[in-house]
C-alpha cells in the first residue's frame, strides 16, 4: 500500500517565483493495483511520481510505503527502498545512449544488494528475454527504435525485481501500435502482482488501468477536472 496524506511540494518556497506543484495530495494506492495519473503539462504529475518514487522530497505531509513512513527513514534505508522496491521508467527514458542494452539494464544491479556480481549477466538476460529484447543485448541504445528503447527502459526498471513500477509518460513518443504493446507489458507486470503507476496524457492508456487520478494545478481529484 502506498499512502500520501496531505503531501505538498513547493518549489522556491517564500520567493516570488514560488510554485505549489503538489497541493495537499491525499491518495491511497492498493498493492497490486494499477493507477493512471492524468493532467495537462505543468499540473504536477512528474512531481507526484518523483515523490512516490523517492526521487524527490516533499515539502510537507506524510508518505508511507507499506508500514514505512518515508520521511523518517535514514538515507541508506531510503536508498534500499528506491533500489529494491521501486522501478522507475523516467520521462524520455533517460538511457545512456552510447552504452549497450546490457550495460544500461545492468546499472541498477550495481546499486542494490539483491543480486551478486556473478549473477548479473544471467539476471539481465532473463529480464531482457521476458521483454523479447534479449537478442539486442550487445546493441548500443542509440541504434534502437523508440519502442525498443522503451522496452530497455522497462527492463532497467525491472532488473531488481521491484514491487512498484512507476512510469512517466512511457508511451508519449510511440506510435499507437507500439504504445499498446508497451501498455500490455505493464498489464502483464500487474498480473505478476506488481503495483503499476503510470503518468499519461493518453486516455486510451488510462482506460486500461484500474483507476485514474486527475491532477490540476497540483490538486488531485478522482473525477475528471482537466
Ligand atoms: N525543479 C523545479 N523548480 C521549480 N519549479 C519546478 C521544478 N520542477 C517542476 N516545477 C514546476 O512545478 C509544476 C509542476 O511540474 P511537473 O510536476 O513537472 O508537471 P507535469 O509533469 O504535470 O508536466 C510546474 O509549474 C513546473 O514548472
Ligand atoms: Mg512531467
Amino acid at each position: 500500500m502506498i499512502k500520501l496524506n496531505n503531501v505538498s511540494k513547493i518549489y522556491n518556497k517564500g520567493k516570488d517565483n514560488e510554485v505549489i506543484a503538489l497541493d495537499n495530495a491525499c491518495v491511497e494506492i492498493i498493492a497490486g493495483s494499477s493507477v493512471a495519473i492524468m493532467g495537462v503539462s505543468g499540473s504536477g504529475k512528474s512531481t507526484m511520481l518523483n515523490i512516490i518514487g523517492c526521487l524527490d522530497v516533499m515539502t510537507s505531509g506524510e508518505y508511507c510505503i507499506g508500514d514505512k513512513e518515508v520521511a523518517t527513514l535514514k538515507s541508506n534505508e531510503l536508498a534500499e527502498i528506491r533500489n529494491a522496491k521501486i522501478g522507475f521508467v523516467l520521462q524520455e527514458n533517460a538511457l545512456i545512449n552510447s552504452e549497450s542494452v546490457y550495460e544500461n539494464v545492468k546499472l541498477p544491479l550495481c546499486f542494490s544488494k539483491k543480486y551478486k556480481i556473478k549473477e548479473f549477466k544471467k539476471r539481465v538476460l532473463e529480464v531482457l528475454k521476458s521483454l523479447n529484447i534479449d537478442s539486442l543485448y550487445k546493441r548500443k541504445v542509440r541504434d534502437l527504435s523508440g519502442g525498443q528503447r522503451q522496452r530497455v527502459a522497462i527492463a532497467r526498471a525491472l532488473v531488481n525485481d521491484p514491487d512498484i513500477i512507476l512510469a512517466d509518460e512511457p508511451t508519449s513518443a510511440l506510435d499507437s501500435k507500439t504504445a499498446s504493446e508497451i501498455i500490455a507489458i505493464f498489464k502483464d507486470l500487474q498480473g505478476e502482482g506488481k503495483t503499476i503507476i503510470i503518468v499519461t496524457h493518453d486516455k486510451r492508456v488510462a482506460d486500461q488501468l484500474d483507476r485514474t487520478v486527475y491532477i490540476k494545478d497540483g490538486l488531485l481529484s478522482d473525477i475528471d477536472v482537466i
